[in-house]
């Protein structure tokens, strides 16, 4: 942090406190001093905690990054059922429960101080100590589809709907099902004769909502319902394509790039966006195991990785990164978890 940086967070937080006097003094009950000094202790103790766990889905203003809600405008919901959401979590979402008797790593003091912080800070004021810090979580990105033509499939009946199915998978199906939907270690083979006598829809809603708990990422987030429809013909009218003898378009990896460069700016990345869960130095923490671990490098392919990161895990509080990195900082997080291998310990035991 630069010597300006440092001072925009000082003003800042000087704003901060006079904006929450305001609020104090708005408010009759609260209006002896030590009521105040209280509450802008807590806020601004809010402030760091939010900073360090929420920021990346919450944002910076407390509006919301992509799928997850905003947080600046329920100051008016019922303190004990937004402490409550902070401690337990909200299951089978990426709501992580943070109290440590639910698991989490925040102390009951923590979380009060982050209710008041949603109660009462002026949301203006994180986002420039979130700047000051050089913690503005990246914007989103979309993701880009590039288009192919596969003659030969779209000339097979329905071919273009195929060809579609064909890129797609390609692009985000091989690196867990395989090139020729063989499967891996890591999923299952999808060219058998039990999917195909799977009800269509059934497929589709496989594909939309995933497995939960599993590596099975819900797609419906990054595919739209067209483009199910041509994965799933895809999947059921495999055998006609391999009859075709056509060629499954392998879109080649880039190869990653180990430049030191590339790896400190994974591991800027990595300590902004992951270790709040996956600890400092990825080492693990109560919320998330531990990926800086020789079992879980040697056994992962630069590809799976990729993907893991890029749609989450379904049904786990492991959120899908893939809408707010582009595919360069994903392998800069990458590169740089690549880089902890060499000195990576064996961590036989799971969270
Ligand atoms: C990995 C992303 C992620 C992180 C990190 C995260 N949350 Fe959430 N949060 C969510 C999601 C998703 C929901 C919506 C859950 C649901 O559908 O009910 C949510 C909901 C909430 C809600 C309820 C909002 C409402 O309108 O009901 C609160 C309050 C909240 N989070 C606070 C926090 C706090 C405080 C932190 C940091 C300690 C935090 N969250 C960290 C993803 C996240
Ligand atoms: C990160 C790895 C991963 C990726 C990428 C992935 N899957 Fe899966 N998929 C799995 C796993 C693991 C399962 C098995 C889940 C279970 O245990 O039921 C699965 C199951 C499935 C099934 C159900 C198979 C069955 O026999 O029940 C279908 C269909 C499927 N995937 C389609 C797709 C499609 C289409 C894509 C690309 C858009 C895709 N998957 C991408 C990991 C992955
Ligand atoms: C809100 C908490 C949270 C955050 C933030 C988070 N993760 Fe995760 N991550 C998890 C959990 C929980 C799992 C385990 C999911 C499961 O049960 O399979 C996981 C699993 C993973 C895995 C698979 C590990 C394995 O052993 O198969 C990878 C890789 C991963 N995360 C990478 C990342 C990266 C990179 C980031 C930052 C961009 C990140 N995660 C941020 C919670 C989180």
């Amino acid at each position: 942090m630069t010597r300006t940086q440092s001072w925009i967070g000082f003003l800042a937080t000087g704003l901060l406190l006079i904006s929450l006097a305001m609020v104090v003094i708005r408010e009759p009950a609260l209006q002896s001093r030590a009521a105040t000094t209280q509450l802008q202790t807590a806020v601004v103790q809010g402030v760091d905690i939010y900073l360090e766990n929420c920021v990346v889905c919450h944002g910076a203003s407390g509006e919301g990054l992509g799928v997850y809600p905003a947080l600046n405008a329920i100051a008016e919901m019922d303190p004990v059922e937004l402490y409550r959401t902070i401690e337990r979590g909200r299951y089978a979402t990426q709501m992580a429960a943070y109290g440590i008797d639910e698991g989490g790593i925040l102390s009951q003091a923590q979380i009060e101080s982050l209710v008041s912080l949603i109660q009462n800070v002026d949301w203006n004021s994180v986002y420039t100590i979130a700047d000051a810090r050089d913690l503005i979580p990246p914007e989103m990105v979309v993701a880009e589809i590039p288009e192919e033509t596969m003659t030969m499939v779209s000339e097979l009946v329905d071919g273009e709907r195929l060809s579609d199915g064909l890129t797609l998978y390609a692009e985000n199906c091989t690196s867990c099902h395989g090139i020729n939907m063989e499967g891996t270690v890591l999923a299952p083979a999808l060219d058998t004769d039990t999917l195909r006598a799977t009800e269509t829809y059934e497929l589709a809603r496989i594909i939309e909502q995933g497995v939960p708990g599993t590596l099975m990422a819900g797609w419906d987030n990054a595919l739209d319902d067209e483009q199910v429809d041509s994965l799933v013909a895809l999947i059921l009218r495999w055998p006609d394509i391999q009859t075709a003898g056509v060629e499954i378009p392998v879109v080649e990896a880039e190869p990653l790039d180990m430049s030191p460069e590339a790896i400190a700016s994974g591991e800027r990345l990595f300590s902004i966006t992951c270790t709040s869960c996956h600890g400092i130095d990825g080492y693990g923490s109560p919320l998330a195991p531990a990926l800086n671990n020789i079992l879980f490098l040697d056994s992962t392919s630069d590809a799976a990785m990729r993907q893991i990161i890029a749609m989450g895990v379904n049904g786990t509080v492991m959120p899908a990164w893939g809408g707010r990195f582009s595919d360069a900082q994903i392998n800069a997080i990458i590169a740089y978890l690549r880089s902890l291998q060499p000195t990576a310990p064996t961590i036989t035991q799971s969270q």
